[in-house]
C-alpha cells in the first residue's frame, strides 16, 4: 500500500482553490492508500500570525478536512506542532539544503519581497517541508501546481541524504491533478487564487456562503468574445471557471464546453453558481457541526499520537547514521 502525506497551512480561510486542487485529492486517496494529513501551523508562524486567529484557524481546519471527507479511522489527520520530529528533522535537513538552493524558491521570493521584514523560517521552509514529507517515507504527496518546486527539493535533499548516510529516506513522487492544480483568481486570470489575496473578490472562500458565491462569480472577470470555450491562451478567465464548473460538477472540461456552445458567458456564470455552491454547502453544514463539538481535539489527540510513533522510527535511524550519540 503507498504512503501518502501532505500538509495544508492553517493561515485564514481555505479557498476553492485548495479543495480542488489538493484536499480533494486527499479524499480519494484515502481508499487506495495509507494516508497521513497535517495541519502545518509551525510552517504558518513564518509570516506573523496572531495568536489567537492561529489557534482558531488550526481547529478550522482540522474541522475542514474532516467535513470534507477525511476519515479519522483511515487516515492520520494530525496538527504539525503537536509532533516534535518535524522540527528536530528539520533542523537536521537544514544542515542539508544549500543556502543557493533556498534561494532558488519562487514561493519565497514571491513572499518576500515588498516586505519590510523576512523571518528566517520563511527562507528554511522547505527544510521543514522536506522533513514533514520524509519522516513518515511518503511514497506520495498530492499538491497543488505551486508546490511542485518544494518536492523538487525535497527529493534532492533525500537522494543527497541517502548517499551520503546510506539509504534512509524513501525518495517521493509528487502527484499534482490535471485538471484543477492551479485554479487562478476571479479577478486576475493570470494570478493563482490565493487565501491571502487583499481583494476577497479574487476568491471563494471553502466558508462563503450561497450568495456571496453567486455575487463573486457574477462579478467574475470573463475574456472578449461571448463563447464558452477551452483556451486557456485565449480565454484565461473563461477556463479557469470551466476548470472550477468542470471538477464541482464531475464532468469533463469537452462535456462544459458542449453543454453550454451557443449560450453566452451569463448563463454559464448563473449555472456555475449554483454547482459550487451545491459542492460546498454539504461541507459547510458538517463543519458548522465538528467545528461547535469536541470531537476534534479528540481526533487530533489520537492522530498525534500515531503520528509520533511513525515519525520516531526514521528520526532515530535519521540521529544514528549522522553520527549524533544515542
Ligand atoms: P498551502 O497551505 O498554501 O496550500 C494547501 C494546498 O492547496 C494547494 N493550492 C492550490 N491548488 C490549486 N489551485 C490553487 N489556487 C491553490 N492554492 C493552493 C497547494 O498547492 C497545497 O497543496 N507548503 C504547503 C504546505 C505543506 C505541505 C507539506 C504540503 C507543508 N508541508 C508537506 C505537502 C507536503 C503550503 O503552503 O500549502
Amino acid at each position: 500500500m503507498k504512503r501518502v502525506f501532505s500538509g495544508i497551512q492553517p493561515s485564514g480561510t481555505l479557498t476553492i482553490g485548495n479543495y480542488l486542487g489538493a484536499m480533494r485529492q486527499f479524499v480519494d486517496l484515502q481508499e487506495e492508500a495509507d494516508c497521513l494529513f497535517c495541519v502545518v501551523d509551525m510552517h504558518a508562524i513564518t509570516v506573523p500570525q496572531e495568536p489567537a486567529d492561529l489557534r482558531r484557524n488550526t481547529r478550522s481546519l482540522a474541522a475542514l478536512y474532516l467535513a470534507a471527507g477525511i476519515d479519522p479511522e483511515r487516515s492520520v489527520l494530525f496538527v504539525q506542532s503537536h509532533v516534535p520530529a518535524h522540527a528536530e528533522l528539520g533542523w537536521i535537513l537544514q544542515c542539508v539544503v544549500h543556502f543557493g538552493e533556498l534561494g532558488r524558491m519562487t514561493q519565497f521570493k514571491d513572499k518576500s519581497t515588498k516586505k519590510n521584514v523576512v523571518t528566517a523560517g520563511l527562507f528554511t521552509y522547505p527544510a521543514l517541508m522536506a522533513a514533514d514529507i520524509l519522516l513518515y517515507q511518503a511514497d506520495l504527496v498530492p499538491v497543488g501546481d505551486d508546490q511542485k518546486q518544494h518536492l523538487e527539493l525535497t527529493r534532492d535533499i533525500a537522494e543527497r541524504f541517502n548517499a551520503r548516510f546510506g539509504h534512509t529516506f524513501t525518495v517521493p513522487e509528487v502527484m499534482i491533478p490535471k485538471v484543477g492544480g492551479r485554479i487562478m483568481s476571479l479577478e486576475d486570470p493570470t494570478k493563482k487564487m490565493s487565501k491571502s489575496d487583499e481583494s476577497a473578490g479574487a476568491y471563494i472562500s471553502m466558508l462563503d456562503d450561497a450568495d456571496t458565491i453567486r455575487r463573486k462569480i457574477a462579478r467574475a472577470v470573463t475574456d472578449s468574445g461571448r463563447e464558452v470555450r477551452y483556451d486557456t491562451a485565449e480565454k484565461p478567465a473563461i477556463s479557469n471557471l470551466m476548470t472550477i464548473y468542470a471538477l464541482c460538477a464531475g464532468k469533463s472540461l469537452a462535456d462544459v464546453e458542449a453543454m453550454y456552445e451557443g449560450k453566452g458567458y451569463g448563463v454559464f456564470k448563473k449555472d456555475l453558481a449554483e454547482v459550487v455552491v451545491a459542492t460546498l454547502e454539504p461541507i459547510q453544514a458538517r463543519y458548522r457541526e465538528l467545528v461547535e463539538s469536541d470531537e476534534i481535539e479528540h481526533i487530533l489527540r489520537e492522530g498525534a499520537r500515531k503520528a509520533r510513533e511513525r515519525a520516531a522510527a526514521t528520526l532515530d535511524q535519521v540521529k544514528e547514521r549522522i553520527g549524533f550519540l544515542l
